[in-house]
């Protein structure tokens, strides 16, 4: 199994760019089983999830085929529907096929996900939502299945417990699309990767108004066809790579940077010291250029998760991580999952100084992270403890790095072109 060896006191510096994002790719490939004609989605990052997601298409009946970060996908087989245990257990986002296949085919049989290291992630909006849209759905041998001869528009309400949900959203949204009638989704999640997956339905000739908003608006077609799509910038992969270059005390560039996306970020950063400007006059704010610098001396923040435009969970782990080195006491809240904490004991491994009470953490700051070997939990706390590790003093071994390769394209790789000292091993 590969681990990271990372060498602590390094600076960053230089230019680097921000690639597709896996989390706008994986519900906007599922979304291409809608079509009737030849999708091709660009920039799509080359991770173990994407490929993951082409092999299911390919069992689903579509041919993939990918050229450098283009990919293009075609249904092949319209009676195919089974999306297998097998490759849904090794990723959830599996569950996205499931509105697609039944707007598109009538039935769909998805196994049902099952536990994760970040805590219970259960699918009964995404179900809900279906069922509201005429769907039949029941449990058979660990798969659900739903089925429909045609779905209806309808007005729903898709707000849970912890508020929106992306992929529920996504799912809702996309059956939706070749449902007779309007559907007017309530409480949708306001992601950009949610409204990347509206604008290549878009594309497809479908008639989605909203989506990035609350309130979705979706006007079904009777049909979809070709579309040609770039997906948007990576939001967690900028916010990381941004917090590598504050907590290194570097001075980076950064390319492709979806700087509106991320504001609820660079305003705790801010208040951190970390200044992030943008150096382009582009029209794109969504994709444009920045500079980041940090102060010598970073402060304490309070911060609390929430579904976007609030402060997103997936980029929790790695302020935590920042905030080890501010002078001060800073506040963690994690409110969409409440046990998203795997890095916490691990850090505290490097000398952080962290105290759990439920889905609260308070860093103690002003401490000197000290290298350690450590173990990798879940895909974003790998990335903490990578950039603990360059801030540290000495040598981090950060073990089963498989969790990151789920979601940054050889991270190392790109932080050694920025002067970071990453060497990849087999730690078997
Ligand atoms: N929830 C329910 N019922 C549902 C669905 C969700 O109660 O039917 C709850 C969840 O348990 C959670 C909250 O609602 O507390 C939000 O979950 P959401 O459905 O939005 O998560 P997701 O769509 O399954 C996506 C990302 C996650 C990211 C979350 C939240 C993908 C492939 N995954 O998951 O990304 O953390 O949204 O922003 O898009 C990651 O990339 O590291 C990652 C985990």
């Amino acid at each position: 199994m590969d681990a990271l060896r990372v060498q602590g006191g390094v600076r960053l510096s230089g230019t680097t760019s921000v690639d597709g994002s896996k989390n706008a790719s994986l519900p906007a490939m599922a979304a291409a089983i809608l079509s009737q004609g030849t999708v091709r989605l660009r920039d799509v990052p080359p991770l173990s999830d994407i490929s993951n997601m082409q092999r299911l298409l390919a069992e689903i009946g579509c041919s993939v085929d990918t050229d450098d970060r283009d990919v293009t996908i075609r249904t092949t087989d319209p009676t195919s529907n089974h999306a297998r245990y097998d490759i849904v257990r090794t990723m959830r986002a599996s569950i996205c096929v499931l509105g697609p296949l039944l707007a598109a085919r009538g039935e769909a049989r998805v196994s049902m996900p099952g536990g994760c290291a970040i805590g219970d992630r259960p699918v009964d909006l995404h179900l809900r939502g279906l069922e509201a849209l005429g769907a039949t759905i029941e449990l058979d041998g660990g798969d659900i299945v739903a089925r429909a001869d045609r779905l209806r528009g309808t007005t729903i309400f898709l707000g849970g417990p912890f508020g929106s949900t992306v992929l529920g959203t996504a799912n809702v949204m996309c059956a939706a699309a070749l449902a007779e009638g309007t559907t007017i989704i309530e409480s949708a999640a306001c992601e950009p990767e949610v409204a990347c997956v509206a604008d290549l339905i878009n594309a497809m000739g479908g008639d989605i108004r909203g989506a990035g908003s609350p309130r979705i608006e979706i006007h079904g077609v009777s049909e979809l066809g070709d579309a040609d799509m770039t997906i948007i910038p990576d939001r967690i992969v900028a916010g990381t790579l941004a917090m590598a270059a504050a907590m290194t005390n570097g001075d980076v560039q950064l390319t492709n940077f979806p700087h509106d996306h991320l504001l609820a970020v660079l305003d705790r950063l801010s208040l951190a010291g970390v200044q992030v400007e943008r150096t382009d006059d582009s029209q794109h704010p969504a994709r444009c250029d920045v500079r980041v610098t940090s102060a010598r001396r970073l402060q304490p923040v309070l911060f609390t998760t929430q579904p976007y435009p609030g402060y997103p969970t997936d980029l929790q782990a790695q302020l935590m991580a920042l905030l080890c080195m501010a002078e001060g006491n800073s506040i963690v809240t994690e409110r969409i999952y409440p046990d998203r904490f795997l890095h916490v004991s691990e850090l505290t491994r490097m000398g952080a100084k962290l105290i759990r009470n439920g889905p609260t953490v308070v860093v103690q700051g002003g401490c000197q992270l000290i290298g350690a070997p450590v173990m990798a939990g879940d895909l974003r706390g790998s990335a903490a403890l990578i950039l603990a590790g360059m801030a540290a003093r000495g040598e981090t071994i950060v073990h089963r790095v498989y969790h990151l390769d789920r979601g940054y394209v050889r991270l190392e790789a790109q932080l050694n072109a920025l002067g970071a000292g990453i060497e990849r091993f087999n730690a078997d």
